[in-house]
């Protein structure tokens, strides 16, 4: 079973991670993790390369914090830093390349306010996988 796990460094990216963890370890999973460092389309001209940097920073630390809990239990794990637009867009297109089986992500990330009961790449990836996907809250 192939695993796609897109994570933003959130907490709750971080418990879809764990439970990826678990699939890896009692099922064999294979996982994958997938940061997209992203920018809204139209911001993009404007924007000075030291942010691009620093969206990408952001992202490197999202896939290192999560393969660290791999490490952690000795079990190999694929990492993959992507750019885009639209983060749902790379983890739907990724999922459907990469032959994927499921994709384990979280229900909200680090961009909205508490309270939120699914985020918008969340709602998208459901809306759009060619493959299950577990919402972990
Ligand atoms: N840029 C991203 N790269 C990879 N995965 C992401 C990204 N943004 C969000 N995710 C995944 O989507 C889940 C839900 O986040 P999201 O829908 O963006 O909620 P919010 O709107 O609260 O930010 C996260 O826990 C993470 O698994
Ligand atoms: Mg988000």
């Amino acid at each position: 079973m192939k695993v796609l796990v897109p994570t933003d460094g959130s907490e709750h990216s971080l418990k879809a991670v764990e439970s990826a963890v678990a699939l890896a370890k009692h099922e064999h999973a294979e996982v994958t993790l997938l940061a997209v460092a992203y920018t809204a389309r139209e911001d993009m001209d404007e924007m000075p390369p030291a942010i691009h940097e620093r969206l990408e920073g952001e992202a490197r630390k999202a896939l290192e914090r999560a393969k660290a809990l791999f490490d952690s239990e000795g079990i190999e794990v694929k990492a993959i830093l992507e750019a885009g637009f639209v983060p749902a867009d790379n983890i739907i297109k990724k999922a459907a390349e990469g032959g994927f089986d499921r994709i384990v992500m979280g229900s909200t990330g680090s961009s909205k306010p508490k309270g939120v009961l699914i985020g918008s790449t969340a709602a998208k990836v459901v809306a759009g996988a060619p493959c299950s996907v577990t919402i972990i809250r």
